[in-house]
């Protein structure tokens, strides 16, 4: 069901500059999220991907390097408009740095954009928006408020806190609600598999076929290649 969509995927942690030689960061590797967009393009997605990660994409995956919240959300708004479906997969710093003065050493926090939410607000119409919560108790209440409060269609919840699941893991362990109210646990299994489920709760989510190609917006002309930040391809 996938084959002919335009798929945006977003993976890995932010960093967040304190100043030029340290930042904030946490412990995200993009392992899912790059899962995700190689599955999407294994399935006949054309695939965006905006990453902090090194792992290698594949040829074929439109791929975006950057580094802060502030660069993935350029990337992320400036490809979104075009996209049937989001997945916000990424690792999002909710807090930056403020611009830091002389004096002694503290780190003051602001807010960065919630991403996800933003996307919420200007969806396009028919376009699916998917989030991740890593959460570490009351996964599942916590996880329908998310999908309540961002807007989302399809909200992946881990549970960060047990064995072998989220950050840095090959495998993991989610929970997949649905604005329909549907509900998918996937047990523990490796991060490809759960990429597939998760895919598949998208695609159950598009009630109509894919645009023919050159309709404006959907199947229509890509957005021009973007690199936020200058970051080079590795
Ligand atoms: N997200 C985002 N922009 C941010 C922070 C998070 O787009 N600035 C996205 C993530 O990519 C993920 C989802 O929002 O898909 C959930 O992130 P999380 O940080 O868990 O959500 P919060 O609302 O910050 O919840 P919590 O209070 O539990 O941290």
């Amino acid at each position: 069901q996938l084959a002919g969509r335009r798929v945006l995927v977003s993976a890995g942690g932010t960093q967040e500059a304190i100043d030029p030689v340290r930042y904030l960061a946490n412990r995200s590797t993009g392992k899912q999220g790059h899962a995700l967009a190689e599955e999407a393009h294994r399935r006949g997605a054309e695939v965006t991907l905006v990453t902090t990660s090194t792992i290698e994409s594949s040829p074929g995956i439109e791929r975006h390097q950057v580094t802060s919240a502030a660069q993935m959300a350029d990337a992320v708004f400036a490809a979104a408009a075009a996209t049937d479906l989001v997945i916000m997969a990424a690792a999002v710093a909710d807090f930056t740095p403020a611009t830091k003065t002389d004096g002694t050493p503290s780190i003051e926090l602001v807010p960065t954009v919630d991403i996800l939410a933003e996307l919420g607000r200007r969806r396009t119409p028919h376009q699916i928006l998917v989030g991740f919560a890593a959460e570490t108790n009351d996964v599942e209440a916590n996880a329908k408020a998310k999908l309540e409060r961002k807007g989302v269609d399809l909200l992946v919840a881990n549970d960060v806190g047990a064995e072998g699941v989220g950050f840095a893991h090959d495998t993991n362990e989610v929970l997949i609600l649905s604005r329909s109210g549907a509900r998918v646990r996937v047990p523990l299994t490796d991060k490809v598999a759960v990429a597939g489920r998760v895919l598949d709760a998208a695609a159950a989510a598009f009630s109509h076929p894919p645009a023919p190609a050159g309709t404006p917006g959907r199947g229509g002309p890509r957005p021009p290649r973007r690199r936020p930040g200058g970051g080079a391809q590795p």
